[in-house]
């Protein structure tokens, strides 16, 4: 079992003194929201699996804690797990882990295919919404699942097989598409997914099922199908790089008005991003493995309007990252939130560093000024908190970032990596 790594990160904060200007390289980790699914879905097989490139993050202790609660086993050898699901002898995690990690409901989808039951308890909301997980139940009845929802626990039995069916997703929820993609592999017959999410994490997903013997075609389009097969075996697999660490990284460049470049990263999984930092007057070059933005000193920089969509349009995930790089850009910019109910957060703490921002519910209205001020704020979740700490990079005298734990959930050794690029950061 992968130790648990206890934190004394209670009660701390970053400290950071802006105005700093950032250069060199950073060398971005695997991706968090891939590692989460490759491990539910090596509960798929008795055999190992083995992930590379995998970043010490609670979220993926969490996960791993999970996994042992069931009966598998995790061990960690410097950034490689190897997981052993042959011992799983229960199919029911505790309402306390999983609350802890909505990933942990992917668990679901491998469960079902690999004993036809389970008990998961329905995961919480959290500070940016309810997310609601009515669109993986629906998919998985429309598979023979008999599902009752009791006491907050889906209890989800099959009486006979899987069988394969053709089912429409109501949007392309990453979740349930990864959901449906696990508890299908096994099925008898071929089950065909429409309206799926298309996020390179799909796409890993259905490559690592793939080398497990699967048969997925489709992934990275709306349509994806896959014709069960009658058992899973082991694998060796390297999770594809953190697109949204990376993102997270060129919005530090930007916003410090910096030439800094992210090493190990697909470039065209960030195509959205690019397009924006270029539009408002940066300049961008990419190898196959690198991107590096150049701030010009003699281009004027033009403030943008953003909408977050599903991949391949603007991740929700960079949204409050990017709406703290607007604050600084002189000008009238509009930032609108489609996928959360709650992810505008994060404003509310820009403007007590003197940012210029009217929120209204998933609308936020920012006229940019080349200033903010140093302030204590508080970061509410994980990509609040790194935007906080961005525009703390900007900001004038010294800024108190709280909300660490939220940080170390989804970035590994993020003020380090900062500090190793110029960043006046400390943490205490
Ligand atoms: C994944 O969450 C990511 N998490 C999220 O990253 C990311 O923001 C999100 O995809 C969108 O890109 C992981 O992969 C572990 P969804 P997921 O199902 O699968 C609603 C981060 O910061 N919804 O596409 O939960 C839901 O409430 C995290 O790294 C339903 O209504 O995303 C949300 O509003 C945050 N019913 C929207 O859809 C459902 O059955 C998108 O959800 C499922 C989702």
């Amino acid at each position: 079992m992968e130790q648990t790594f206890h934190r004394e990160i209670a009660n701390q904060s970053l400290y950071i003194y802006g105005q700093q200007k950032l250069g060199g390289e950073v060398e971005i980790e695997g991706a968090k929201n891939s590692i989460l699914v490759l491990m539910a879905a090596a509960l798929l097989t008795a055999d190992d699996v083995i992930l590379h490139n995998v970043p010490d993050l609670t979220d993926i202790h969490s996960m791993s804690n999970l996994m042992c609660s069931l009966g598998a086993s995790v061990k960690r050898e410097g950034k490689t797990l190897i997981i052993n699901a042959s011992g799983l002898n229960n199919t029911s995690p505790s309402h306390e882990v999983v609350s802890k990690l909505r990933a942990g409901f992917f668990c679901l989808g491998s469960l079902l295919s690999r004993f036809g039951y389970a008990e998961m308890p329905l995961p919480g909301g959290c500070s940016i919404g309810t997310r609601p997980v009515d669109e993986h139940i629906h998919g998985i009845k429309s598979l023979g699942v008999n599902v009752i929802v009791n006491h907050g626990i889906v209890i989800a039995s099959v009486r006979s097989q899987l069988t394969g069916n053709r089912i429409c997703f109501s949007f392309p929820s990453v979740g349930a598409t990864e959901t449906l993609m696990m508890a299908s592999c096994c099925c008898v017959g071929e089950t065909i997914l429409e309206n799926c999410a298309m996020d390179p994490e799909i796409v890993d997903l259905a490559n690592l099922l793939n080398q497990m013997g699967a048969k997925v075609t489709g992934a990275g389009t709306p349509t994806i199908r896959i014709c069960g097969v009658t058992r899973l075996h082991g694998v060796e697999y390297t999770v594809i790089p953190d697109r949204i660490e990376a993102g997270t990284f060129l919005l530090a460049g930007a916003i410090t008005r910096s030439t800094i470049t992210v090493c190990s990263v697909i470039p065209d999984h960030l195509n959205s991003l690019l397009m924006k930092l270029k539009e408002i007057g940066y300049d961008i070059t990419t190898t196959n493995n690198s991107i590096t933005l150049t701030t010009n000193p003699d281009k004027s920089l033009t403030p943008v309007d953003v909408r977050t969509a599903s991949y391949p349009g603007f991740p929700t995930d960079l949204q409050a990252p990017f709406l703290s790089l607007l604050t600084t850009i002189p000008g009238l910019s509009v930032v609108n939130e489609t996928i959360y109910e709650n992810r505008l957060k994060h404003t509310a703490e820009l403007i007590k560093m003197g940012a210029d921002i009217r929120a209204y519910n998933n609308l936020a209205v920012i006229q940019g000024y080349e200033y903010l001020s140093g302030a204590k704020v508080s970061g509410t979740d994980l990509r609040a908190t790194a935007a906080l700490i961005l525009a703390g990079l900007f900001a004038v005298d010294e800024t108190i970032v709280s909300g660490v734990e939220y940080l170390d959930r989804g970035y590994c050794q993020f003020a380090e990596k900062l500090a190793s690029i110029g960043a006046n950061i400390r943490r205490e």
